[in-house]
């Protein structure tokens, strides 16, 4: 726990590549796509080196790259080695996304967003984002997504009601308990009572009263 925390510390020093929250798109073919990707540094950028590489059945495409000189600014030029890809990042976002013109099956596949900042002394930093090309957009998914979220959603239900139902015997099986202790000791103090009828019996009674 500890260590994760301080490496997730440590790590958000250096560079950091993000291709999103959902580094995931299932898009049909022939539409335009954008292929997501930010950069972060707490200790600030200088002629930082990025590139977008495809995954060619096992073989790194570089399908794009540049150099950003500083913090905020655009990187110029950008050198594009693929078909139908456009640069759009922009510097006052730390924005180094790509489009994807009319995208085929063929573009289907993992596209990695790789920086390296000579400020860290040439570590590599990157972040994967994964493109699936569909002929039409599938209801079938849909179906199991629902089909999924319910199963999931019944068994938070079913443990609530298990949780709330324990925790209600639990009480009851206390009150239960309890009222067994003050009986008890209703019982054992008028037994008391009776033993010492000659004695003090002045502030016997109200002991169960207090608990
Ligand atoms: C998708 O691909 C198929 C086969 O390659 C093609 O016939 C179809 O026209 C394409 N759809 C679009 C919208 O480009
Ligand atoms: C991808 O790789 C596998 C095994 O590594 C090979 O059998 C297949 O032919 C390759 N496909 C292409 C399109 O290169
Ligand atoms: C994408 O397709 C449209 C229509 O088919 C075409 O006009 C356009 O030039 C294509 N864009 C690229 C970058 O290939
Ligand atoms: C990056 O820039 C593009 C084009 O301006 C925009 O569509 C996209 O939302 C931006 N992404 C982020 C994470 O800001
Ligand atoms: C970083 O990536 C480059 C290739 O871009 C490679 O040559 C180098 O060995 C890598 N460095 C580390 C520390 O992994």
């Amino acid at each position: 726990m500890i260590l994760t925390l301080s490496l997730g510390v440590w790590s958000a020093q250096g560079l950091e590549m993000s291709t999103g929250k959902v580094p995931f798109l299932e898009a049909l073919n022939g539409s335009t796509v954008i292929l997501p990707c930010t950069y972060a540094s707490c200790i600030g950028i200088k002629n930082l080196y990025f590139n977008w590489q495809y995954n060619d059945n096992g073989t790194m495409q570089k399908v794009c790259e540049s150099v950003i000189p500083l913090d905020g600014m655009d990187p110029h030029p950008v050198s594009i080695y693929r078909e139908r890809v456009d640069f759009i990042g922009t510097g006052d976002h730390n924005n180094i996304s790509i489009l994807l013109w009319n995208i085929t099956f063929e573009d289907e596949g993992q596209y990695t967003c790789f920086g390296r900042n000579p400020k860290e002394k040439g570590k590599n930093h990157s972040a994967i984002f994964t493109l699936v090309v569909v002929d039409e957009l599938r209801v079938v998914d849909n179906t199991l997504t629902i089909i999924i979220a319910s199963a999931v959603g019944g068994a938070i239900a079913l443990l609530m009601t298990f949780m709330l139902v324990k925790n209600f015997i639990l009480f009851v099986l206390f009150k239960i308990e309890e009222k067994k202790k003050i009986e008890c000791l209703v019982q054992s103090s008028s037994a008391d009572e009776t033993n010492n009828v000659s004695g003090s019996k002045t502030s016997k009674p109200t002991t169960p009263k207090k608990k």
